[in-house]
């Protein structure tokens, strides 16, 4: 059974365990991470195995500074301004492997590209006083829903793990963005807790999304498969009434037609702030979908800023399960 501490108690713990080669939950402004050192085979191995990833799946590797990024990533002029305006926070910069480099390849699975992010709080100081970089996916079940709370983590993955750091809710409550730079521009591989319009407004271009339309696009992010974030009920987006029997996952002060006949009701943000609803986005799904309620109603949310992200995860949510 893991043992939740507070940040405060974590941090030696959480660093003997990681130079044991162990694995920790930890907190990371954007989800709870389960971390490992990002050079150690067996930690890498042990990140897989509890979280039942598949093993063509890449990790992110979390670093404390530009510095630790540039000895494992080479950088491009896009690249570098990118982190230098976004990190840390949750921007997570795909680069090409630098040579010599000592992440384990069992991270990046054998691509010879490296996904690198810049964490606040907890997570970077863990690794700046370590000094080594983090391999960490979000602390969840594969296909599961990421954890943004100690207990959250806790109930999917308790039983496999020595220890969660409890830093609270995270406040980002989504994912970081996904980054790659490329000889046709600037593409958000994952729409996350960076607005696809703050980047475009630090780099003055338009971004693109989604993987390309090649051979290669399985790898472009290899993690994003279609039915993920997955709840055991089934998703109604964009729902403009609820029918008997579901509940009803609501946004802003609208009311919607039927909400009286909802088995419960969660509100994301009464006021309709996007972030608000980022934050509340994965704990409302699950408490909902506790309720045991078959299908949970979505109402309309919109597609600007982190509604970008939101929407994403609520599709992934929704899509069919492939078992
Ligand atoms: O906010 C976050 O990003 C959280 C916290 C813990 O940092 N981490 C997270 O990790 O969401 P994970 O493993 O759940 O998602 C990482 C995504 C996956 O979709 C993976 O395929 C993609 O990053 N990825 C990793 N390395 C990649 C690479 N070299 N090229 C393209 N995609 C990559
Ligand atoms: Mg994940």
């Amino acid at each position: 059974m893991a043992e939740i501490l507070p940040l405060d108690k974590a941090l030696r713990p959480a660093l003997a365990l990681l130079a044991a080669g162990e694995v920790v939950a930890l907190p990371t402004e954007t989800v709870y991470g389960l971390a490992g050192d990002a050079t150690n085979g067996e930690a890498v191995a042990r990140i897989f195995e509890v979280k039942g990833r598949p093993r063509f799946n890449p990790l992110i590797v979390h670093v404390s500074s530009l510095d630790m990024a540039r000895k494992i990533a080479v950088f491009d002029a896009v690249s570098l301004k990118l982190a230098e305006t976004f990190w840390p926070g949750p921007l997570t910069l795909v680069l090409k492997l630098r040579e010599g480099h000592s992440i384990h390849p069992l991270v990046t699975t054998g691509l010879d590209t490296v996904a690198l992010r810049m964490p606040r709080g907890f997570a970077s100081t863990v690794i700046e006083t370590s000094g080594r970089p983090l391999a960490a996916p979000s602390a969840n079940s594969s296909g599961r829903i990421s954890g943004t709370t100690a207990e959250s983590v806790n109930e999917d993955l308790g039983a496999k793990i020595r220890l969660i750091a409890d830093g609270g809710p995270t406040p980002v409550g989504l994912e970081s963005t996904i980054v790659k730079v490329g000889p046709e521009g600037v593409r958000i591989l994952r729409p996350g807790g960076v607005a696809s319009e703050e980047i475009e407004a630090a780099l003055g271009v338009k971004v693109l999304r989604g993987g390309v339309a090649n051979s290669e696009a399985s790898v472009e992010a290899p993690g994003m498969l279609a039915s993920h974030y997955a709840p055991d009920a089934a998703l109604r987006l964009d729902a403009a009434e609820v029918a008997a029997g579901e509940a009803l996952l609501a946004f802003g002060p609208a009311r919607i037609a039927g909400a009286e006949r909802a088995v419960a009701v969660l509100n994301l943000s009464p006021a309709g702030d996007l972030r608000e609803a980022a934050a509340n986005l994965y704990h409302h799904m699950k408490a909902l979908d506790r309720t045991g309620a078959g299908v949970i109603a979505v109402a309309p949310i919109p597609a600007t800023g982190l509604g970008e992200a939101i929407r994403d995860r609520l599709g992934r949510a929704a899509a069919p399960r492939d078992g």
